[in-house]
């Protein structure tokens, strides 16, 4: 039987319990789930490339069939070139579909033979992303619902730097 690469990109800046929700998600439905950090040109983040990949790979042990990547181009070239053919993004809130809505059709138009999926989180997640993660830890608040031990840790030596 065929066996099915999906492909989960985003910036992970940092990776957070809410993208951890949907990777477990993702690692029950594909054969092989492809962690993929692309880049957002509108973004600066926080962690280098190497810090992001380090954390992701550190919190998705657990995940046999589940691969941490980066790369720099067109996300739909790097589908074809993983043989994938989904991409995954979680949708956490109505507010999130315009823009997830406008990246699914283009890509669709550049590959139509890659399919954009879309999984829900946990709603206890559906307020989180990066950017909350970093402004909070950026006041030492207490991460411990919002990232993994091992993120927060990094965080940490990120902000005391
Ligand atoms: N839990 C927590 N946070 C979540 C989340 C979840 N389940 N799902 C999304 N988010 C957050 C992210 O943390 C991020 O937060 P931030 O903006 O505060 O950093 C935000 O929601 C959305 O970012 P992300 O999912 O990382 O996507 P992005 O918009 O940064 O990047 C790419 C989208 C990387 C996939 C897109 O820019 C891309 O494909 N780039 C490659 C070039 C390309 O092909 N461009 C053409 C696209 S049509």
């Amino acid at each position: 039987m065929k066996k099915i690469t999906a492909i989960y990109p985003g910036t992970f800046d940092p990776v957070t319990n809410g993208h951890l929700d949907i990777i477990e998600r993702a690692s029950k439905l594909f054969d092989n789930v492809i962690i993929t950090i692309a880049v957002n040109s509108n973004k600066k983040p926080l962690f280098t490339e190497n810090e992001r990949v380090d954390m992701i790979k550190n919190v998705t042990k657990k995940f046999k069939n589940v691969s941490v990547d980066f790369f720099d181009g067109l996300l739909v070239s790097y589908a074809k070139k993983k043989k994938a053919s989904v991409i995954i993004r979680g949708l956490r809130a109505i507010s999130d579909f315009d823009y997830e809505f406008q990246i699914a059709l283009t890509n669709r138009k550049l590959v139509p033979e890659v399919n954009t999926i879309f999984l829900m989180p946990s709603e206890k997640y559906s307020f989180l992303n990066s950017s909350l993660v970093r402004e909070l830890a950026s006041y030492n608040a207490n991460l411990k619902e919002f990232v993994p031990e091992y993120v927060h840790r990094k965080l940490k030596e990120k902000y005391t730097k």
